[in-house]
């Protein structure tokens, strides 16, 4: 059809692995963005896809630019930004609720998380949330993106968070209130640049600890209070997560080693430029 999901990008066998199972169904399903950017009258290639894949389908498209003229059989399309709630919510009481929303929009940080937060209590609850172009979440420049470990806010990490609450069973937190997201994603599945968030009740206990609420810790340690825990600052989390025990004991130890040096080789600087 035209479509960058397979050549520019590799998404199709991905995309026939998760929906699979709905080919057949009756399913509505809405896609961000339809492709086309300014030209109204280009665009709906991945619409036209997804009529064929699902024969059954309604497929819904939303474009910030005018597309509705490339509404077609079982197509309609609706011109708006992915990013304002009010828009995404008068779409999904129209159309909704959605069996798989698929966000191939502007893939800047901020409008992935809007639209997520907004459409997801819309979607079925078997429901399947797809979100392309995932790299720009290392992208600073007009993505709202970093590729550092200090990375906070970009749609990695908002991803990142939805993987530990498949876990919330399990956080050690005093008085904790489950999320929305916490209580009904029941997986997250990644590849290259694309990820799917697969809907389901997730409320399997704990084989430990007793449902949220609790009053007070279980298992945290007097000298690490789960206070600290909760909310671990994003950075420090990371750097857990992604470097290994060992090299984080090495780095450590020479940052130490170099801010106890410093003093010294300051003094011998002194009035003197670096
Ligand atoms: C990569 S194209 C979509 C391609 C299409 N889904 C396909 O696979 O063939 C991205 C589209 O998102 C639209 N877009 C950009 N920012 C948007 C926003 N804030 N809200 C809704 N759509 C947006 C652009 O106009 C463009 O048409």
């Amino acid at each position: 059809m035209g479509t960058d999901k397979e050549g520019a990008h590799s998404y199709a066998d991905a995309y026939e692995w998760h929906f699979r199972h709905l080919r057949h169904r009756a399913i509505t399903l809405l896609e961000i963005g339809v492709g086309g950017y300014r030209d109204s009258t280009s665009g709906g290639e991945s619409l036209r896809m997804w009529r064929e894949f699902f024969p059954r389908a309604q497929i819904i498209g939303i474009d910030i630019h005018p597309k509705e003229g490339l509404s077609e059989d079982r197509i309609a399309i609706l011109q708006g930004d992915q990013s304002d709630e009010k828009f995404l919510d008068d779409v999904a009481s129209r159309y909704g609720p959605f069996d798989v929303v698929i966000d191939d929009g502007s893939h800047i940080c901020a409008h992935v998380i809007a639209s997520f937060r907004a459409l997801f209590p819309h979607l079925a609850e078997d429901g399947i949330y797809a979100i392309e172009d995932l790299q720009t979440s290392y992208w600073a420049r007009g993505y709202g993106g970093s590729s550092g470990l200090d990375r906070a806010g970009t749609s990695m990490t908002f991803l990142q968070e939805l993987v530990d609450g498949l876990n919330y069973a399990e956080f050690d937190i005093p008085n904790y209130v489950p999320a929305y997201t916490d209580t009904w994603i029941r997986s997250l599945t990644f590849y290259h640049n694309m990820a799917f968030v697969q809907k389901g009740a997730n409320t399997e206990g704990s084989n430990v600890l007793q449902p949220h609420p609790r009053p007070a810790t279980v298992l945290a340690l007097a000298s690490a209070p789960a206070s600290t825990r909760s909310p671990a600052s994003p950075p420090r989390r990371w750097f857990r997560r992604l470097v290994p025990k060992r090299l984080r004991g090495v780095m450590i130890s020479t940052i130490r080693m170099v801010v106890r040096a410093a003093p010294k080789a300051l003094g011998r600087n002194h009035g003197r430029d670096p």
